[in-house]
């Protein structure tokens, strides 16, 4: 017995929410990598999936960063469990402390990713271009570009600890998706 939405009905959830076509896209390709490294891993494979799929709700309203928050106030809305709400809740960069959160007008409140899903669903959107999967070491490059330095660090963290939990690089496994290009 389950609670947890699924795939049909969470891109059910998407399009009658308003998602753009890009949007549904890039959430099928999150979710697709997701599945992959949350099976290596052992996580809830049911729940990596809807909280893959429905991690970017928000962008039917927002594509600011507050896509996170306005996601996880639809999904309240729409009472989708808890663990669902936390995946879109945290999913921004590689989460961030409150103080963080303050600066860049967001809810001071910490959101960090913690449980498995959580961090699969976050670190997997965070190697997602639009229509396929970066490196660990393309997705820092771009990062530290941009001057993200810190949030290039917390992924290189994660990437270990989920490739520690895998027994196997994400980007290895991603790459059975299709292989990234340049
Ligand atoms: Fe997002």
């Amino acid at each position: 017995l389950t609670d947890i939405p699924s795939r049909n009905e969470c891109l059910e959830i998407l399009q009658e929410a308003g998602c753009s076509e890009p949007v549904i896209i890039h959430c099928k390709l999150v979710c697709r990598g997701s599945l992959l490294v949350g099976k290596a891993a052992g996580a809830d494979l049911e729940l990596v999936e809807a909280g893959a799929l429905l991690h970017d709700l928000g962008r039917a309203r927002t594509h600011g960063l507050t896509h996170a928050v306005v996601g996880a106030e639809m999904a309240t809305k729409l009472g989708l469990p808890e663990p669902i709400i936390r995946i879109i809740r945290r999913h921004l960069g590689s989460g961030m402390s409150a103080e963080e959160a303050k600066s860049l007008g967001l809810p001071a409140e910490d959101c960090f990713p913690e449980t498995p899903e959580e961090r699969i669903v976050c670190h997997v959107d965070s190697l997602a271009a639009a229509d396929r999967f970066r490196t660990l070491e393309q997705t820092l490059t771009e990062l530290r570009k941009k001057g993200l330095g810190t949030v290039a660090e917390r992924a290189a963290e994660m990437h270990r600890r989920l490739s520690r939990e895998c027994g196997e690089d994400p980007d290895i496994l991603l790459r059975t998706i299709w292989p990234p290009s340049g």
